[in-house]
């Protein structure tokens, strides 16, 4: 079992590259599997979920290499189209798998993915998007069992009820290679469909709209094999900018998405921080005297809302700022579970259903703690590098799903943090 200790109190100084996007090389590594040739991914996190993807993808019968955070995948040759339950369970996101099964064998068996951290995720829109373009789903067992209906899939206008990130990406990867075209209307804008969308065109496909609520898919007879390098991870951004704004210093990110993470920016200039981006690719942020509250209710939205993904970091950030925050977690239903730890470390933050309220305090203190998902894990670590004393980190697979060898990176910026193994 692998735990993080924290020692906090220093101030955090530094440059850092941002990593590649985990949220996007998932249903990118998914993509692949449609393109019957090698896809060379580079910029691709070295994360567990990563590491899960290919896994999934190799016993489809891809052949997949890693190294130097590039992937190469070649789906010329699927010979299985079912999806062991372990492999499904192994990553949160692996339903997106269903979309590019059936748009490449027409057929898929996929298991009905594993209870979740963040509450029920039901994929009723998923299914109900691609029944409409031609596949026949049913559950068996928790098996979900979907099979094209006539020659090939079909097109189809699809107005989804919120727009779900996973259901988009499914319809995507399901629309690219069906029959006709294929209008997705309240469709997801987040930057990590943008991605996906441009690796599938430099794959051939014909995709419009994205970045907009409406996509137009147009079908292709097939896709080929290509080179693509993974956008930066926003969300990783997010979490380094928040560290460093609660532990106080200066950092600058490299290889970042100034407009993407602008969302993020917008509210956490409100403590008081000085951010500069002097590109599209850089922020420079520090953090001098005690923060102040955000004043404004930080609500989640979708993009280009303020990210649900940002919430558990931000705060991190704002525990001990002068004032009240207020939070109010509209994508997920069970997305504060991370404040039982930080009312541990002395944090005071009354929850009542989707809002939390955030009273600063003087200072935290060190604890024991449990991550408690990816970025509620994340933000520990922020809390901790803030707090006074040492603090334990449970769970911490959690975390390694998500952020590329977070503990180097903390160090590199002056932080104490060091992973330990105990049995
Ligand atoms: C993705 C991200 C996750 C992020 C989330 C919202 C990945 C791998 N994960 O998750 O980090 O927090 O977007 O930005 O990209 N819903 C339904 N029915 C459905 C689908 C979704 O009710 O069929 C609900 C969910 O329960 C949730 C909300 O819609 O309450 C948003 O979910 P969705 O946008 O689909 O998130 P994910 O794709 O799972």
């Amino acid at each position: 079992m692998q735990k993080f200790i924290v020692r906090g109190g220093r101030r955090l100084s530094g440059e850092l590259e941002l990593q590649g996007c985990k949220n996007s090389s998932l249903p990118i590594l998914a993509a692949s599997l449609l393109c019957g040739g090698e896809c060379v991914l580079m910029n691709c996190p070295k994360l567990t979920d990563v590491f899960a993807a290919l896994r999934i993808l190799g016993c489809t019968g891809c052949k997949c290499t890693f190294s130097d955070n590039t992937a190469a995948v070649d789906s010329k040759d699927i010979t299985r189209n079912e999806i062991p339950e372990e492999l499904m369970r192994e990553m949160r996101s692996s339903i997106i798998f269903m979309g590019a099964m059936l748009g490449r064998c027409g057929e898929c068996t996929v298991s009905v993915p594993g209870g979740c951290e963040l509450g029920p995720r039901p994929i009723d829109m998923h299914i109900s998007a691609l029944r409409r373009m031609g596949a026949d789903i049913r559950e068996d067992g928790g098996k979900i069992i979907c099979r094209r209906m006539g020659e090939k899939l079909h097109g189809a206008k699809i107005s989804l009820a919120f727009p779900s990130v996973g259901a988009t990406e499914n319809i995507i990867l399901c629309a690219v290679t069906a029959d006709g075209e294929t209008v997705i209307n309240n469709a997801a804008r987040e930057p990590e469909i943008c991605d996906l969308c441009g690796f599938l065109r430099k794959c051939g496909a014909d995709i419009s709209g994205d970045g907009e609520s409406r996509i137009v898919i147009k079908g292709v007879n097939a896709l080929h094999g290509c080179e693509y390098r993974i956008m930066p991870d926003r969300i990783a951004g997010a979490t380094y900018l928040s560290m460093t704004a609660a532990a106080g210093g200066e950092i600058i990110l490299r290889n970042a998405c100034v407009p993407d993470l602008e969302p993020f920016l917008s509210v956490l200039e409100q403590t008081g921080c000085s951010i500069y981006t002097s590109s599209r690719d850089r922020v420079y942020l520090r953090s001098g005297s005690r923060l102040k509250a955000v004043r404004d209710r930080i609500r989640t939205m979708p993009h280009p809302g303020f990210p649900t993904d940002a919430q558990a970091v931000l705060m991190a950030a704002l525990l001990c700022a002068d004032g009240t925050s207020v939070f109010e977690e509209n994508i997920f239903d069970c997305r504060y579970r991370h404040t039982d730890a930080f009312i541990k470390m002395g944090a005071d933050i009354q929850v009542v259903g989707k809002i939390a309220v955030v009273k600063g305090v003087r200072s935290l203190h060190g604890a024991a703690v449990d991550a408690t998902d990816l970025r509620g894990g994340a933000a520990m670590i922020s809390a901790a590098l803030s707090a006074e004393g040492m603090t334990e980190i449970g769970r911490i697979c959690h975390i390694d799903r998500g952020y590329e060898k977070i503990e180097e990176t903390v160090r590199l910026l002056g932080g104490d943090m060091q992973r330990v193994v105990k049995d």
